[in-house]
């Protein structure tokens, strides 16, 4: 096994030379990825968790360079569900099996903390067997703190770089690093089950600023890991960036597996909107999460982040069969009701904490 493999697998640790090395140099490939399956197994065996991902309003008030959906694209039609709607989308991922629901939305000021509030409440009281997560950015602790009285339990956050400078290039001065980890850390000791993550592959990143990710993921020992490659969106100031590469994606997956062997890090949809397996080496490099879509079909395309983002013509049912199909196929087994164990019970196998794994 190569040197730093063999090291990855031992001390779950690199320095920051070794990872630079990592990143740098051609990695043999299937030791690397059979070494962050054969990790994932140990904490949760085969199973692949859902969560239902409600997109519920592309109106932001910021303007983060890489985003087709900042409140600079003139170009982009703007929608918000409405709490029926919502509550709809639920009633229909809670059929399919869904038992986790992330409403994600821009930064969209017409969502006041009361009615995030009521909707919270709504969804819990539909739903009390649901955990509701958010995905709705940067916000007082005062106001994180409502929603977690109102029945949030987990929050989506990527910090999206831990370099400043970097931070600057790819978001507007209205915008600090300072105030995302603000956010994060407030959030992990409100109790929420915290996610968070970067692209692969944005406009300018280094490999040093990846080392840097890597550390400030360390020290806030999220819940949830969230990367995917960067995809160019055409009316971005990015336009003439190139996009992520799913090679590199995939090593930074194994990666991030072998360094945190208990996270929970999704296949993201960027993986699967860059190649039509994308999703499937992603679960194969060390992902053990989907996160499929249960908006309306009518407003999927119009949750524009990137171009080509796939299952925006898919009603929700489509997905979840799609993807039953996927995840089998790449040799693996969606959990969807909390009442599956997500590790056959034997003492050599390490279990996850209950509380994540639903
Ligand atoms: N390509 C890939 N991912 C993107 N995101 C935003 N824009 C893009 C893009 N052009 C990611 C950001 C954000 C998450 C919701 O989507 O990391 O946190
Ligand atoms: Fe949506 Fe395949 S997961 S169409």
């Amino acid at each position: 096994m190569s040197e730093l493999i063999e090291k990855l697998n031992a001390a779950h640790q690199l320095t920051d030379d070794e990872l630079l090395r990592f990143f740098a140099e051609e990695q043999p490939e299937d030791e690397l990825f059979a070494a962050a399956d054969a990790e994932r197994r140990k904490y949760y065996g085969d199973a692949v968790y859902l969560r239902g991902l409600i997109e519920f309003t592309n109106y932001c008030k910021n303007n983060c360079y890489y985003c087709g959906i900042r409140a600079g694209n003139p170009h982009a039609e703007r929608y918000r569900l409405t709490d029926a709607q919502i509550l709809a989308c639920c009633v229909e991922g809670y059929g399919l099996g869904y038992r986790t629901f992330v409403l994600q939305g821009g930064e969209d000021p017409y969502y006041t903390d009361d009615k995030i509030c009521a909707l919270i409440s709504a969804i819990a009281a539909q739903h009390p067997d649901c955990r509701i997560t958010l995905s709705i950015g940067e916000k007082s602790r005062e106001s994180y703190q409502r929603y977690y009285e109102a029945g949030a339990r987990r929050y989506l956050l990527r910090h999206e770089t831990a370099d400043p400078a970097h931070y600057r290039m790819l978001h507007p001065e209205s915008m600090s690093l300072e105030n995302r980890k603000r956010c994060l850390y407030d959030l992990k000791e409100i109790g929420y089950q915290t996610g968070s993550g970067f692209m692969i592959g944005a406009p300018y990143q280094t490999h040093a600023h990846l080392v840097q990710d890597i550390r400030f993921l360390q020290a806030l020992e999220p819940d949830m890991i969230g990367v995917g490659p960067y995809i160019t969106h055409s009316e971005t100031p990015f336009s003439e960036m190139p996009s992520g590469d799913v090679r590199f994606g995939l090593k930074v997956i194994a990666l991030l597996r072998l360094l945190f062997p208990s996270a929970l890090i999704p296949a993201t949809t960027a993986f699967g909107s860059l190649h039509p397996r994308g999703r499937e080496l992603a679960l194969q490099a060390g992902a053990n999460v989907v996160m499929p879509n249960l908006s309306p079909v009518r407003v999927r395309k119009l949750y524009d982040l990137y171009e080509n983002k796939i299952c925006v013509g898919e009603e929700a049912t489509q997905c979840k069969g799609c993807l039953e199909q996927r995840v089998k196929a790449a040799g693996y087994r969606i959990v969807t009701s909390p009442g599956d164990r997500a590790v056959p019970g034997s003492n050599s196998l390490r279990e996850p904490a209950a509380e994540l794994t639903q």
